[in-house]
């Protein structure tokens, strides 16, 4: 059986495109500081009319398989984990194919998985299990996660995104999975959901959409340390892992959710929790579950007690969050992506958390391990191979007018036929895929913006 079966390489696309949240609070009305201390975040990263799930996603595997030189008949297993729906049947993961065909290889398992932001979970478990199995053939797994976030006017709009991120799994990675330790939980719930077929936009009870996002958190982590003692004959606790990465619609949320897994740990007397902390959180003992999601006062402590530990076992993964936005079932991921980026000097030996939440919902928290790892699949080269300053640094900031107009363009455009897009491609980076048409029969067109091309007027000089 394949040992420490893990994430050997990452590569991740967000397009270069974004609005300030500060400027998007003034222009929405919103009091100064809503978005940006509120919800916490910087900016949002948006597809404009040339770029989609499709589009992202060819680009972070074309990405992947050029930066870490894999030969793409290495690929036995392909899984997609996305919520944002362009075909009721036509997986992304067919149109990814085009990559494969040319190098004669369609010899390759797997579609994709939709449950909101919980699919890439879905697809990396996928292509973990397939690797440990009696089935795996001795190839790589490849798993994609893609997403654009788009809401309607209101207060969820600016808890957007879009990125697409792509994650090859393998033995003996520098990434782990530590299998045993998994908790899930698992219900229904209407808190985002998206029957609208003719409508890009969720419906979502965003309260709703919070108690349950906490809530599955607390039961994940109630099975999650059940687990942990059973196979570890000890009480798990926050300080046996160093980092601890969640899903983040926005990042208020991912901060009161550490303050949970603290008030958990106090609740639970586990031993990362101090007298000076226990003293703080002891008012709140008494409180029934129901009644702990609505105590403002209990969020209020609890997030100023676990603010040291948050700083040093969250904050690293923040960056691409707050910068990107929520990126769906990448998003998990991209805050992965950006510990990997920002401590991968000191990540050898030490375990990660994770918490996937997906709306409707499922939910699971799992467990990583950490190596170095031997070139090309060592952590400091996924650290510079994903590039994550620069690509940040590469964006064009474009003003809430421009962004409300592209969505407009986009409600009309969402399912429908016959047009061909402005094939602008100048803000994108080369080697960047994009949509150019969508023909009479819906069938989708693209192509790459060639690598060291010159960009003249805003169109490439050698014409797609
Ligand atoms: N300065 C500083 N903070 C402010 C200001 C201000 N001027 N104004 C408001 N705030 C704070 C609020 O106090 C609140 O913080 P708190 O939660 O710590 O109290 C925060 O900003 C947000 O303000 P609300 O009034 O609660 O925001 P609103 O209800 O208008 O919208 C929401 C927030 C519900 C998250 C909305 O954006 C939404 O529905 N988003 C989509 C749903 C979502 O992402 N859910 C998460 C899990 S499901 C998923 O991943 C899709």
């Amino acid at each position: 059986m394949a040992k420490n079966v893990g994430i050997l390489a990452v590569d991740i696309y967000f397009p270069p495109t974004f609005v300030q949240q500060e400027a998007l609070e003034a222009h929405d009305g919103a009091s100064k500081g809503k978005y940006t201390i509120g919800l916490g975040q910087d900016c949002m990263a948006f597809c404009t009319e040339v770029e989609d799930v499709i589009s992202m996603s060819l680009t972070a595997v074309t990405s992947l398989l050029d930066k870490y030189n894999i030969d793409p008949k290495q690929i036995g297993r392909l899984e997609v984990g996305s919520e944002t729906v362009i075909d009721k049947s036509k997986s992304i993961k067919t149109f990814l194919m085009q990559i494969f065909e040319k190098f004669g290889n369609t010899d390759i398992e797997g579609v994709d998985s939709t449950n909101a932001c919980y699919g890439g979970t879905a697809a990396l478990f996928n292509c973990v299990n397939w690797v440990e199995s009696s089935s795996w053939d001795g190839r790589y797994g490849l798993v994609v996660c893609t997403d654009s976030a788009v809401y309607a006017e209101g207060p969820a709009r600016p808890t957007g995104g879009a990125a697409a991120i792509a994650i090859l799994v393998g033995p003996d990675a520098p990434i782990a999975f530590e299998s045993k330790f998994r908790g899930s939980h698992m219900s229904h719930a209407y808190d985002f959901y998206k029957p609208n077929l003719a409508s890009e936009y969720p419906v979502v009870d965003g309260k709703l959409s919070q108690t349950c996002y906490l809530m599955a958190l607390d039961s994940c982590y109630k099975h999650f340390c059940a687990k942990y003692e059973k196979f570890e004959g000890k009480q798990f606790s926050i300080s046996d892992a160093e980092y601890f990465v969640f899903h983040s619609p926005y990042n208020k949320l991912v901060q009161k959710s550490f303050a949970r897994l603290v008030f958990n740990d106090f609740v639970r007397n586990a031993s990362s929790i101090d007298e000076t902390a226990k003293e703080k959180l002891a008012p709140f003992s008494n409180l029934s579950g129901d009644e702990s999601y609505q105590n403002r006062d209990l969020e209020k402590v609890s997030q100023q007690v676990a603010k040291p530990l948050y700083d040093a076992k969250v904050k690293p993964t923040t960056l691409i969050p707050k910068q990107v936005g929520n990126m769906y079932t990448a998003s998990l991921y991209a805050a992965f992506a950006s510990l990997l980026h920002s401590k991968h000097t000191e990540l050898a030996g030490k375990r990660v958390t994770l918490f996937s939440y997906g709306s409707g919902l499922t939910a699971t928290m799992f467990s990583l391990r950490l190596h170095e790892g031997q070139h090309p699949f060592s952590l400091s080269n996924i650290a510079s191979v994903m590039n994550v300053a620069g690509k940040l640094k590469a964006r064009h900031e474009l003003p809430p007018e421009k962004f409300v107009d592209i969505m407009k363009l986009m409600e009309h455009r969402y399912g429908a036929k016959d047009f061909v897009t402005s094939k602008d491609c100048s803000l994108l980076a080369s080697g960047t895929y994009y949509l150019t048409e969508v023909d009479s029969l819906y069938r989708r067109f693209y192509a790459q913006k060639a690598v060291g091309n010159t960009v003249e007027n805003g169109l490439l000089a050698n014409g797609h």
